[in-house]
């Protein structure tokens, strides 16, 4: 949440072009509001998505060193004075900030007390202050960041820099920050994507470690402020055309997208990641407890990779990362695998770090290389879906999913998995138009209930899930068998129940005969020719829940169009989670 930009170059660059086509790149992480300085001070920033800050600085804007903010609001609401940087009184110090500083109160108050005023309700606000204060007390840099990172309770990835300085001060902790190095400049972000066009070479920042970049060099220090050397990375990164080509969204764009994206990802199996995937297959049937970590979408899969797994007689769990601490001990019996698109979310990372702790084996399955989760792995296996642009996750779901199946594979199912880019485009092909029909209708009602059962239960929280964050729409993904233990109630005349049934599940059709009886508006998908009012290609019910996922979310894009909503960055969400 929050995207952080900053660039050094020694040859200058354009504010327009370079800084903020960077930080544009970076949208999806939080869109409530945006703003840059430059290192002699012009300051700008605007609530809001980032075009109209963009649209409003002159294309001659040059300069040597800027940092740069996309907001998610967590301290403080959506204000210009609330917007990043923010600054000391006299406008010489900086910062932009990733995180949440949890002693803040404290820190403010002290420096209330010493004359300092604040104009804004942010945690970040603290920052320059901080470290006028410090400076002040005749400190260097080094030595303020050293008292900051001891004197400072919370995650941070923060740019700081003082005018006409011409260098950034990074400085991180749990929340994600890494340096390209590009052809003529450094450029410091939150993840690789924003700068994914112009070079493959990164360093990544470890926790509790802070870096000074100039305009020449870079240097690395650790908390201690010790010199520290690190090493570049090289990432590939798997690029669809960026653009949206002629597609109004990305949502549908990248929903379209999964033959290929699919396709691909079936392909580097046998090739590019078979060591890996043998090498998990491995700790899986060797470990006596295996933890699935996971949140939202991420979560729906790992409830499939669950289901699979335990029909194979391996013993797992699925567990939602915010509430892992109520439900799991981990010691190194524990085999821990996390699930997430951006490899970056907090309450998946925070577990991890636990779960390492106390010696346990930490597998993942990511779309960003590098990422936090990546690095924290014994083995990541890459579900190479592409950047996926769009709030909502589609296409990374279907290859989260691919790779439970690839796993579940390995280990005794049986499925033949280079039939599913076909399908995929069959599934889309045979029912968008029908599902465009039916969204006039759903997109007035208010609210929408999925049911499903075994492995298309996850795909009925899946579903659900998309109605609301896309469509603002009141959805319930339900067990079907829940159904009549409460739930059923709220069952009327012309309530829309999508019910999930593949290869004619008895109780699912039960269940859908119940709703019936109360008048409700059914709408059946299946994979069996003529029992559904959508269907979907044959297949077993694993293969079901990608593509009655695919149908599941071309009806919320649709309905979305419908209700003309913010599609690609619906309200109040952001694509990488790094609060708690
Ligand atoms: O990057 P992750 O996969 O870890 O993200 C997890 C969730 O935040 C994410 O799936 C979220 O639920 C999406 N908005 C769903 O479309």
């Amino acid at each position: 949440m929050c995207g952080i930009i900053g660039i050094v170059s020694k040859d200058g660059f354009s504010v327009k072009n370079t800084l903020l086509k960077s930080l544009k790149r970076l949208e999806y992480r939080g869109y409530d509001s945006s703003g840059y300085v430059t290192g002699d001070g012009e300051l700008s920033k605007r609530t809001g998505e980032i075009d109209p800050l963009i649209a409003s600085i002159n294309e001659s804007t040059t300069t040597k060193v800027a940092i740069s903010h996309s907001r998610w609001a967590t301290h403080g609401g959506v204000t210009k004075t609330n917007a990043h940087p923010h600054f000391n009184t006299d406008k010489t110090i900086f910062a932009v900030h990733n995180g949440i500083l949890e002693n803040f109160q404290e820190l403010k108050t002290t420096l209330t007390k010493k004359g300092y005023k604040f104009i804004s309700e942010t945690d970040t606000e603290v920052i320059p202050h901080y470290f006028d204060d410090q400076l002040k007390q005749g400190n260097d840099m080094h030595q303020a960041i050293k008292n900051f990172m001891s004197d400072v309770r919370g995650t941070f990835a923060i740019l700081l820099i003082k005018k006409d300085d011409n260098q950034i001060y990074a400085i991180k902790r749990d929340s994600p920050l890494v340096l390209g190095l590009a052809e003529n400049k450094f450029i410091l972000a939150s993840d690789i994507y924003a700068f994914s066009d112009e070079t493959n070479k990164a360093i990544f920042f470890e926790d509790n470690e802070y870096a000074l970049i100039s305009e020449d060099k870079y240097e690395f220090f650790n908390v201690n402020g010790k010199p520290i050397t690190k090493k570049i990375m090289e990432f590939e990164w798997t690029r669809e055309d960026e653009t949206m080509e002629h597609y109004p969204h990305y949502m549908i764009k990248e929903i379209k997208e999964q033959p290929s994206s699919s396709l691909r990802l079936i392909n580097s199996f046998e090739t590019i990641q078979n060591n890996k995937l043998n090498k998990l297959a491995d700790l899986m049937k060797n470990t006596k407890r295996i933890v699935f970590l996971a949140c939202g979408t991420s979560y729906h899969a790992s409830l499939i990779g669950s289901i699979l797994l335990s029909d194979l007689g391996i013993y797992t769990r699925s567990i939602i990362a915010s509430e892992a601490d109520s439900f799991v001990k981990y010691d190194e019996k524990t085999l821990c695998i996390a699930i997430s698109q951006s490899g970056e979310t907090m309450d998946v990372v925070s577990q991890l770090k636990k779960a390492k702790k106390a010696g346990a084996k930490i597998a993942s399955l990511v779309n960003v290389p590098f990422s936090t989760i990546q690095r924290l792995s014994d083995v990541s296996i890459e579900i190479l879906a592409g950047q996926e642009v769009c709030v909502a996750a589609t296409k990374t779901f279907t290859n989260q999913v691919i790779v439970m199946l690839e796993l579940a594979k390995r280990l005794g199912y049986k499925i033949d998995l280079k039939q599913i880019p076909k399908k995929i485009q069959q599934t889309i092909a045979i029912n968008e138009d029908k599902v465009k029909e039916m969204s006039i209708k759903l997109s007035k009602k208010r609210d929408i209930f999925v049911l499903g059962k075994g492995m298309s239960y996850p795909m009925a929280r899946e579903i659900a899930l998309k109605l609301k964050e896309i469509d603002y729409i009141h959805a319930e993904g339900m067990m079907a068998g829940e159904l009549k233990h409460g739930t059923i109630a709220l069952i009327d005349k012309d309530v829309p129940v999508i019910s999930l049934i593949p290869n004619g599940n008895e109780e699912m059709i039960s269940a859908t005969q119940e709703v019936k009886a109360r008048g409700a508006w059914i709408i059946k998908i299946s994979n069996v020719e003529g029992k559904g009012d959508l269907i979907v290609p044959k297949c077993d019910e694993a293969e079901f829940a990608i593509y009655s996922g695919i149908v599941g979310h071309l009806m919320s894009y649709h309905i979305g169009v419908i209700l003309k909503r913010e599609i690609d960055k619906p309200r109040n969400l952001a694509k990488s989670v790094t609060v708690k």
